[in-house]
């Protein structure tokens, strides 16, 4: 009987150090996983009501549109007009409430135009891209394509 068993305390040992990290592992995630995990999926259910509650920083175009026909009928029949206003503007619905207080500044346009033309071939062929550097010969964009109807 004795020889019978003897060897067996090598499977035992390894088993009672797995089960108790298995314990451990359950304890500790009682504490640590936040309590509203898993209520409607794989999150934590209270993150709904934290998004919910933070502030609308973009108006949309409608919103500017009511103030800014000039350049809302501008960009509507030229090749800008895929691009929303506040693409460009930057989050402006604090502006759209208040614009006497609050401004949005206009574009720092060298960086914003390149950021969307300069030549890049990951980009696909059909999109209008310039080496900036070149192309613009030390002028600025806006001196021969205007920001809300662009094309030269
Ligand atoms: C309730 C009216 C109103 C709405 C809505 C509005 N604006 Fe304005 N906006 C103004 C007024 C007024 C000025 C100041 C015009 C002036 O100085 O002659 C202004 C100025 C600006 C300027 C120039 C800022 C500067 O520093 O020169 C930009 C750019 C602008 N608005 C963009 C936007 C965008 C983008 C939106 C939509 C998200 C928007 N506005 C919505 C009324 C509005
Ligand atoms: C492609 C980028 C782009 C888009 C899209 C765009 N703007 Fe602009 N906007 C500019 C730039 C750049 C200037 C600065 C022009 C300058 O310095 O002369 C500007 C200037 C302005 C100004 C200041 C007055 C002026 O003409 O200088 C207003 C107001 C304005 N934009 C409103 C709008 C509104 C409203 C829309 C949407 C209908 C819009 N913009 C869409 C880039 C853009
Ligand atoms: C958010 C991206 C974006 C930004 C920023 C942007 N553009 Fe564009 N631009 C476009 C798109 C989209 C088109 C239209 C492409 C098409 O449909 O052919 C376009 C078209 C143009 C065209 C017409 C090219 C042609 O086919 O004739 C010119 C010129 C141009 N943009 C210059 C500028 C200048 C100058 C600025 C900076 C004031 C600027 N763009 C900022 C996206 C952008
Ligand atoms: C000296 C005037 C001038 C300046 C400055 C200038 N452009 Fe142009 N741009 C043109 C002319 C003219 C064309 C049309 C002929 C051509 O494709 O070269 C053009 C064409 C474009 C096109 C369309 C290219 C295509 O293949 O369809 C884009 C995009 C463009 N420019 C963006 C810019 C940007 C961004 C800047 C600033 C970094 C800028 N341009 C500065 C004159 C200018």
């Amino acid at each position: 009987m004795k020889g019978r068993w003897q060897n067996s305390i090598h499977l035992i040992r390894p088993a009672a150090v797995f089960l108790a990290g298995l314990v451990l592992f359950l304890v500790v995630r009682v504490f640590v996983v936040p309590p509203t995990f898993g209520q409607f999926g794989h999150y934590r259910g209270a993150v709904l009501d934290e998004i919910r509650a933070l502030p609308v920083k973009y108006a949309g175009q409608q919103a500017c549109a009511a103030c800014h026909e000039e350049e809302t009928h501008l960009k509507s029949k030229g090749k800008h007009a895929s691009v929303a206003c506040e693409t460009c503007h930057g989050p402006a619905a604090q502006h759209a409430e208040d614009p006497g207080s609050v401004r949005p500044g206009k574009p720092e346009e060298t960086a914003l135009c390149a950021g969307c033309h300069e030549m890049d071939a990951a980009k696909p062929k059909w999109f209008p891209q310039v080496n900036t550097k070149e192309h613009m010969a030390g002028m600025r964009c806006l001196e021969c394509h205007p920001a809300h109807d662009p094309a030269p």
